[in-house]
């Protein structure tokens, strides 16, 4: 499965989000990835359904909505009906998990489960076989620019471990959290089909083009 390439919102700039999502999709985007926080579960407060429906009407790729949210339940509808493709919850953030995920699916999006760096995989093993996407995050939930936590590579083939042993080789896994150059050929190497990549992709560093293709080399010339 060719490696995708999921740019967060997180560090766009939000004066002109279209631009800045055409971009992206211009420059061989796979998906795009919302980062939802409530100020709650992470400290930090981002966006709704309200900003999920201006990238759905800015693009047609997958939306990926990551809801690092408390009670994410009441979250499943509006980002929905605002077109998001994927819907991924914290593990950490949803005492009846199982029922989440079946609420998610009902709604027609993919459901989604992420784990924080500190979270075992046994937290999902019950659920890992109802799943589209498993979220390994690798670095702290709130904030983008973060160093990449290098334990998380023994999580991840862990995780494509257990997806093949469920005979689950279509589910996407996922990495999210300091996801740049320097991480993505051993992140890509470790099973990751999905990188999620804010401030690789959206800096003032260089365009949103020149980013991203310095992503897919960085990732082609580990393989
Ligand atoms: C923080 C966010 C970030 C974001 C990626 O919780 O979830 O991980 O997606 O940001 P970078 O790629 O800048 O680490
Ligand atoms: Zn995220």
């Amino acid at each position: 499965m060719a490696l995708k390439i999921a740019p967060s919102l997180l560090t766009a700039d939000f004066g002109r989000l279209r631009e800045q999502i055409q971009a992206a999709e211009a420059a061989g985007a796979d998906w795009i990835h919302l980062d939802v926080m409530d100020g709650h579960f992470v400290p930090n407060l981002t966006f709704g359904a309200l900003v999920a429906a201006a990238a759905r009407a800015a693009t047609k790729l997958p939306l990926d909505a990551h809801l690092m949210v408390e009670a994410p339940d009441q979250y499943i509808r509006p980002f929905r009906d605002a077109g998001v493709d994927f819907i991924s919850v914290h593990v950490e953030a949803s005492p009846h998990l199982h029922r989440t995920v079946q609420a998610i699916r009902e709604s027609g999006a993919a459901p989604g489960v992420a784990l924080n760096p500190a979270t075992p995989i046994e937290a999902i093993r019950e659920i890992l076989p109802e799943l589209d996407l498993v979220v390994v995050r690798s670095v702290n939930p709130g904030f983008g620019g973060q160093r990449f936590i290098q334990r998380s590579l023994d999580k991840i083939r862990a995780v494509r471990a257990q997806l093949d042993r469920e005979g689950r080789p279509g589910a996407e896994l996922q990495v999210d959290g300091g996801v740049a150059s320097d991480t993505i050929g051993e992140v890509t190497a470790a099973g990751a089909t999905v990188v999620v990549a804010g401030s690789a992709v959206f800096n003032p560093k260089g365009s949103v083009e020149e980013n991203l293709r310095r992503l897919r080399e960085a990732a082609k010339a580990r393989q």
